[in-house]
């Protein structure tokens, strides 16, 4: 039988490939996906084919990455305990799905990743190969070897003649997931929510604080929700994203410092770095700000924390999530237009909005005089929504509580 592995190439899961190898006495596929975690994937190959692996998938998922998993995400503007833009969460089903795709192109019944026992990723790539195959086996070492110290790591690496970079020989500081979307680091150094993380573990954004000190303004064009040009020159949805993240890298655009609650149960402390997806999420609020109604944009929004419940805990192929996709997705519609930003040390301000489909009426807001609005009916508006009120303390005259 024959097991696809999730293979980044690095160290942990060139032991992985191995483990699997001595353990299971299987044949290992791999499989390496590019989500714009900006490293070689070359490196990735011929480590496999130094490991013996015959069957080596190596694939640029960069743009349906953004396209069919950022981007409906951001439609929602979704952010999970009110900060997290989910940067790792919505990169998991893709890597099940292609998982579980090459599986079974190559006839192999079991899957496996590199998530530990303790953490998210475990659950959401599972929950996607169960939903994707209810028949496959999956394989999640971190949860199986005796392999727990960097000691035993690295003695199981020099014993099966896999080379040990030196960087890697000590405990590394902190573990990093990275894409086109975010940078997230946690753990070990970083465990003591009390300590601020210092300037070194930040990868893919300047220090606001030496950001320029003059802003910068960009435009973002809209379409049906999605954010399809950057100052007027069109863009493939990765293309776009990348753009976001250089501007939100100069301006030290998108960190946070956030302790979450786990799907397991337990809390921790996370580093992001979500450049582009911080600008893109304000100039999608910006957007939406002059094209949606008010019952369609309250009504997302009361909806969105669930939503982003849905994706963290891994449950993107799920009814739920698509249900919410759809009700989503048909909000978007007029959702175009032109948003106007200033990215200014660590921050992105909208600061002018336009649309074809704008439902802004300068006739019916100003102050000045008007022919569309009629201020007497206001009277009758505020009297029939005081009527209750005014009921409630008329008793509480007669009555009062207990
Ligand atoms: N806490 C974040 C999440 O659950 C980031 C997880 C980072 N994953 C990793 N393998 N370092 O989405
Ligand atoms: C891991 O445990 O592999 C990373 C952290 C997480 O999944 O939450």
């Amino acid at each position: 039988n024959k097991v696809v592995l999730a293979y980044s190439g690095g160290l942990d899961t060139s032991i992985i490939l191995k483990w699997l190898q001595v353990t299971y006495d299987c044949e290992v596929v791999t499989f390496t996906a590019d989500l714009g975690q900006g490293e070689e994937l070359e490196p990735a190959r011929r480590k496999a084919e130094m490991l013996g692996i015959k069957d080596i998938f190596i694939e640029d998922l960069r743009e349906e990455f953004v396209k069919d998993y950022v981007f409906p995400m951001f439609r929602a503007n979704t952010v999970y305990e009110g900060m997290y833009l989910l940067g790792t969460s919505i990169a998991r089903p893709l890597i099940s799905k292609r998982q579980i795709e090459i599986a079974k192109e190559v006839g192999a019944d079991a899957v496996c990743h590199g998530a530990t026992g303790k953490g998210n990723d475990q659950v959401r790539f599972e929950l996607g190969y169960y939903a994707l195959n209810p028949d496959i086996k999956v394989i999640a070492p971190w949860r199986e070897w005796d392999l727990h110290s960097r000691t035993a790591l690295i003695k199981f690496a020099e014993e099966h003649q896999i080379p040990v970079p030196k960087d890697k020989r000590g405990e590394s500081p902190f573990s990093v997931d990275a894409n086109l979307l975010h940078t997230s680091s946690e753990g070990k150094a970083l465990e003591d929510p009390w300590d601020a993380a210092e300037e070194y573990v930040y990868s893919r954004t300047d220090d606001p604080l030496t950001a320029p000190n003059e802003p910068e303004y960009i435009e973002v064009e809209f379409e049906k929700g999605d954010a399809v040009g950057i100052n007027g020159v069109a863009m493939s949805p990765a293309t776009l994203l990348e753009q976001l993240n250089e501007y939100g890298k100069k301006h030290g655009i998108g960190r946070l410092d956030l302790l979450e609650n786990r799907f397991v149960g337990m809390k921790s402390r996370g580093i992001y770095e979500t450049p582009g997806g911080t600008i893109l999420l304000a100039a999608h609020r910006g957007i939406e700000q002059i094209t949606l109604d008010r019952g369609a944009m309250h009504l997302k929004d009361e909806i969105m924390p669930k939503y982003a419940e849905c994706i963290y805990n891994g449950f993107w192929f799920s009814p739920e999530r698509e249900m919410m996709q759809a009700l989503i997705d048909k909000s978007q519609e007029f959702v175009a237009g032109t948003v106007r930003l200033m990215l200014y040390k660590g921050a992105a301000h909208v600061v002018g909005r336009k649309s074809p489909y704008s439902l802004y009426s300068m006739e019916h807001v100003t102050f000045e005089e008007d022919s569309v609005y009629d201020q007497r009916d206001a009277e009758g508006f505020i009297k029939l929504n005081a009527l209750r009120l005014q009921l409630l303390k008329r008793r509480g005259k007669v009555t009062e509580p207990p």
